[in-house]
This record gives C-alpha cells, structure tokens and sequence, in this order.
C-alpha cells in the first residue's frame, strides 16, 4: 500500500517545487525585462491575449495528447490479435478536423486583430509626442511640443499617452522597452507610431534596446526610459529646453561669471578670428564647475536612484588605459572641444560652434547616466576613454579615435597626431559641467 503512495507523494512534491520555481521566476526583481509585469495599457493589452492564447493552447494540447495517448493504449498490439480493419476516407471525420481548427483559428483571430487595430489607431489628441530617429547605434529623442532633441535616454511623465513618431537614419531599427511597450521597426522612408501610457509609481527605471539586427553594434544600441511625475517632467523640459550652461565654483573671495551663450559667442568669434588665446577665461581653471541658480529643480534621474539592472555593467576592452589623476579644466575643455572635430558631428545648444547632427546631441551630456547608447556608465573615466577611443569601446562605431597614439581599429593605424590625456580631461570636465 505505502509502495504506490510514496512515489506519487514525490510526483505532488516535485511538481509543487517545479510551479514555485516558475512562478517566482515571473518576478520582476529577478527578470527586470520581463514582459509579464506590464506598466503600460498596451502591455496589459498584449499580455492578456497571450494568457489567452495559452490558456487555449494548453487545453487543445492536453486534449490531444490525451486522445493521443487513450489510441495509443486502447488499440495496441496484442498477441494474437488479428490484422486491424483497413479504414480510407471519413467524411464525417475530415469534416470535423476541417472545422475544429477553423473556428479555433477564428477564436484567436477575433481578439488578436481587434488588438492590432486598438494598438494601431492614433493616440488621444493631447498626447506627448515623441519621435524616435534610430541611427547606427544610438537612440536620438525629439520632443517637437517642447524643442527638445536628446539621446539615449528618454523622459516620461506617468499617465499621460505618449506617441512615438518612429524613424531610421539608415537602417531598419526596432523600438523595444519590454516593461512599457513595442517592439515596433523604424523602417527608412516611412513612419511607424507605437503610443502608450506608462502608469508604474513604483518603478521608474527602464532598459530599451534595439531588437532587428542592424549592424556590428545591434546588441549595443540600447537606452534608457525613465517615467517620473508630470511636475517632474515640466521641470525636465523646461532644463533640456535652456542652452547648455555652466559656471565655475567661485574661487575664494572672486565671483565666477557664468559661461552663457553670449561668452560662448566671443569665445567662437575669437576662433573663428583664428585666435585661440583671446577666449575669454570664463571659468576658473583650478574651480569645478557648478549647476547656475536657475536649473536647481529637477534635472533628471541620478545615478544613486538608478536600479542595478539599469547600470551598464560592460567591461572596458583590455589594455585601454587612461593616465590616472588628471584634473581637467571646463573652460580649456570647451575650447579644444570646440576646436577639434568634435563641433562637426555635436550639437550643444549654448556652444555656437557646435552644431553638427551626425553623432548625439551633447546638450546637457552632463545630466544623462549613460555614454555610448547606454553601453558605459557617464563617469570621469569611461567618457575620458570613449573620447580617447570610442572605435575600441564599441565595434563599427563612426565617432573616430581621437587620442594620440591610439590604434584606430577601423583605419588600422596608429594616431601620431592627436589629443593628449590632459586635453581630453579638459573636454571631459566641460561635458560634464553641461548638467
Ligand atoms: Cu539598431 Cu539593431
């Protein structure tokens, strides 16, 4: 009697531990990127039909194998059994197994379609909009309603329905952030919209990426989505809407002015006049820059809020090296910035010189978390060597190798000219004075 207990008593055990284990790896702590915890209607949308689809699924293959396994044991071969009667055509039958998935066809169909043309319409009047523009291998945001143009990281307000005006620079991209809402493809020559309203207070972190193969760096042509209170965003935008502006900390008993347009603006005249020298010191060479007064609200996420599972964890490519200790200076750096080649691919609005749209626009670098379509995190080291070598830190990347004496992994060549590690700590210590 106990013989045949026990082992069905390990089978219930078992099968208990199996669905335990299943269920809690639907966690969203544990899978961060699961699409079984949506924030999103259009998430909600989706992932109900799948439960649907797999709740009918799962009968339809139970009832078979079932039915498979009953044929299977009820008309075995048995010793001495006689030939089986030979049966050809039913028509009974092929009726049957003709219209049984027809209309189980027509069952899925019906809400699937019915979600596709939801999902499809075009967003609430009202809505925010977005357009996403994908470029091998980064995310550019514009926000027309606002003026906006950013990068790799995209600003949120919860519960209001933003549309996203989805567009490629080159190549077939396709938008995805798992949590709140996609994939969709930017397709060249034409637009595609996705709309959604994030409604999560709970979690505001959230990694996007690219999902249609374009290229050597696909799997790094990712970004981040924050959604944050409305008020928050207001602040947001009003802070990406100003120039780029930094100031210097005051030195002891002396009042820094502010870097602003207007000195910007003799510091390009100065260059373009081909004298480099007559730039006006705004900053303090030895102050570490600091937020003007009027962008004290709130700026954006910052990395102490960041969750882990949005740090990038990526490890710098072996033998890059970075002379330690280096204190860079924002106001040199903003002349070598705006000196070098860097202004021919950048745009920072507030720097005259710098207006170029091939590469992200750098206006207020210095507030986003990530470099590299959020490959690296923005520190000190990993923008100094994204700038040394950035074509050694992410395969196929356009933005060249600038650092003297580096190897330049696309030409095949060694730098002889180019710029020293002091000069880049300068241009680093500008970006980052762009808050
Ligand atoms: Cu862009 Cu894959």
């Amino acid at each position: 009697m106990t013989a045949t207990i026990r082992p069905r008593r390990r089978l219930h055990a078992a099968l208990t531990a199996a669905l335990a284990l299943a269920l809690a790896g639907c966690s969203a702590d544990k899978y961060p990127n699961t699409i079984f915890e949506p924030t999103t209607e259009f998430n909600r949308e989706v992932l109900s039909i799948f439960h649907s689809l797999f709740f009918w699924s799962a009968l339809v293959f139970v009832l078979v194998e079932v039915a498979l396994i009953w044929v299977i044991w009820r008309y075995r071969r048995r010793e001495g059994a006689p030939e089986p009667r030979h049966v050809h055509g039913n028509t009974t039958l092929e009726i049957a197994w003709t219209l049984i998935p027809a209309v189980i066809l027509i069952v899925i169909a019906v809400p699937t379609v019915r979600a596709i043309f939801r999902t499809q319409a075009k967003a609430v009047p009202g809505a925010l909009q977005v357009q996403v523009i994908g470029h091998q291998w980064w995310w550019e945001f514009k926000y027309p309603q606002y003026g906006i143009t950013t990068a790799n990281e995209l600003y949120l307000p919860i519960g209001r329905t933003v549309n996203f005006e989805l567009k490629t620079a080159d190549v077939i991209h396709s938008f995805w952030i798992p949590r709140l809402g996609g994939k969709r493809d930017l397709i060249a020559n034409r637009t595609n919209y996705l709309w959604f309203t994030p409604d999560s207070v709970s979690e505001n972190a959230f990694n996007g990426s690219c999902n249609e193969y374009c290229g050597a760096s696909h799997a790094n042509m990712r970004f981040r989505a924050f959604t944050v209170t409305p008020a928050e965003f207001e602040q947001w935008t009003i802070h990406q809407k100003s120039p780029a502006v930094f100031s210097a900390a005051p030195a002891a008993g002396t009042t820094a002015a502010p870097v602003t347009a207007a000195t910007t603006q003799g510091a390009a005249q100065a260059i373009a006049q081909g004298n480099p020298q007559a730039v006006p010191a705004a900053a303090t060479p030895s102050g570490a820059p600091v937020l003007p007064a009027s962008t004290t609200g709130y700026i954006g996420f910052t990395a102490d809020k960041l969750p882990a599972y949005t740090v990038p964890t990526m490890p710098v490519p072996d033998g890059m090296k970075f002379t330690p200790g280096l204190t860079g200076d924002a106001a040199r750096g903003q002349q070598i910035y705006s000196r070098n080649s860097c202004i021919g691919c950048h745009a920072i609005a507030g720097n005259p010189m710098s207006q170029g749209i091939i590469g992200p626009n750098l206006t207020h670098i210095g507030s986003r978390l990530t470099i590299g379509a959020g490959l690296y995190p923005n520190d000190e080291r990993h923008l100094a060597l994204w700038i040394k070598n950035a074509r050694a830190m992410k395969p196929g990347v356009i933005m060249p190798t600038l650092g003297k004496g580096e190897f330049d992994p696309v030409l095949g060549t060694t730098l002889k000219s180019g710029l020293s590690d002091q000069e880049i700590a300068d241009i680093v210590a500008y970006l980052h004075a762009l808050k």
